[in-house]
């Protein structure tokens, strides 16, 4: 049969037909009508609340939406204090700094994103270059890190100092069975003695607490360094933006869960995990436990169940429950989840939730908002009422000082 080109053009560009007639371009079927007029409104994690100021300033001279939540994002990613993104990330098992970032812009419906990059700080713009100059919308490893070096972007060690040595206290403490850690040649080694079953844990911490000051971290840091190697963290940041147009878009960035097996992505460059846009109804971003999140495809979900017209509240709440069917609302397992969901709709309704209220007594997730009036801080609303480590196996520790910049 000879096919030409005609021909199979005319075939290719058949507008799909519904019943009650064509769809017409750029609705999507089902979306929700905006409910009310859209607005300037950036949502962001709690440690975006420092750039908001500057990324608004940006919307509201017109800037893209992509542009401003980057806007927002860089700060950490810039920040070598902040070691849950970009430079000063905690580093893998092996003690390099891999990062994840994936971004959507909305008005041209387009998806980046970019997967266990090594060397290259600022892979949320890794992401929309991906987008601005390739086919793909994935790229992952080598081959992403050498595609960001052709887009120009600078190689440099994104391993801190402070990062370094919390990766040791991590890699000397996390077994007895390696050569890891001063061995018996050490001046003040002393061969193992049995402790008391109920002295173990404390006994544990005060070492690894001790050693932590003669790595040469900080005293200021040292309760942070020893929560970072017992409960390894997940960090991330997301932030979505919405402008008076009704543009849209949304970016997540991250170092990932600390001390992972090499290679491993979590949620933050998986499009509709870690990040999901659609401004025919909205935007959603996840900060915490990765693998989890993605086995609910959780800002996927939240779009939409938007879209079915639940509110941002209920949308992130939905998919919070849907975390917790995964263990059978098992809370033996869940307590060990932390995931919070940053959700905003096309109207500029916006909604945090958490599985749990945090880390420890005394602190709370929170979503960083500004439209206009201010920048602030918002505490999220909670599945869940307590902390996601205030249960066994380990006993609670102190709460966690604050971090310059923090
Ligand atoms: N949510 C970040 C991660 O799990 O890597």
């Amino acid at each position: 049969m000879k096919i030409t080109r005609r021909g199979f053009l005319g075939s290719a560009v058949a507008a799909p037909i519904v019943a009650g007639g064509v769809v017409p371009a750029g609705s999507a079927a089902g979306a929700t009508a905006r409910r009310g007029t859209a607005r300037d409104i950036i949502v962001a994690a709690g440690n975006g609340l420092a750039y908001l100021d500057r990324a608004f300033e940006l919307l509201s001279r017109g800037g893209d939406t992509l542009d401003a939540a980057i806007e927002v994002v860089r700060g950490p990613e810039d920040d070598p204090e902040d070691d849950s993104v970009g430079l000063g990330g905690l580093p893998n098992e092996e003690g390099v700094v891999e990062l994840d970032a994936c971004c959507m812009h909305g008005p041209t419906r387009r998806a980046g994103s970019v997967g266990a990059v090594r060397n290259i700080k600022n892979v949320s713009k890794v992401a929309k270059a991906v987008i601005e100059h390739t086919g793909h919308v994935m790229l992952v490893g080598e081959g992403a890190e050498r595609f960001a070096v052709a887009m120009g972007f600078p190689r440099e060690n994104l391993l801190t100092e402070r990062s370094r040595k919390i990766w040791m206290l991590w890699k000397e403490s996390h077994s007895s069975n390696d050569w890891w850690g001063p061995g018996m040649s050490a001046p003040g080694w002393q061969p193992p003695r049995p402790v008391p079953a109920a002295r173990q844990w404390d006994l544990h911490v005060e070492r690894l607490y001790a050693r932590a000051l003669e790595l040469g971290i900080e005293p200021q840091f040292g309760t942070s360094a020893v929560r970072r190697v017992l409960f390894p963290p997940t960090g991330t940041i997301h932030c979505s933006a919405l402008n008076a147009r009704g543009d849209m878009s949304g970016i997540t960035t991250t170092s990932g869960l600390a001390f992972k097996l090499p290679g491993r992505c979590g949620d933050s460059p998986v499009i509709g995990a870690g990040c999901f846009t659609d401004q025919d109804v909205g935007s959603a971003g996840a900060t915490g436990s990765g693998e989890e999140n993605i086995k609910v495809a959780g800002a996927h979900t939240i779009v939409e169940n938007m879209r079915h017209g639940m509110s941002p509240l209920e949308a992130g709440m939905d998919a919070l429950k849907r975390i917790a069917r995964t263990y059978n609302n098992d809370m033996a397992r869940l307590k060990f989840v932390d995931m919070t969901y940053y959700v905003l709709r096309n109207d500029g309704a916006y909604a945090g939730v958490s599985l749990w209220e945090g880390y420890s007594p005394g602190e709370h997730h929170q979503i960083a908002v500004h439209d206009g009036t201010r920048a602030r801080a918002e505490d999220t609303v909670t599945l869940f009422k307590g902390w996601s480590e205030e249960f066994p196996p380990t006993p609670s520790l102190p709460p966690e000082p604050a971090w310059p910049g923090a």
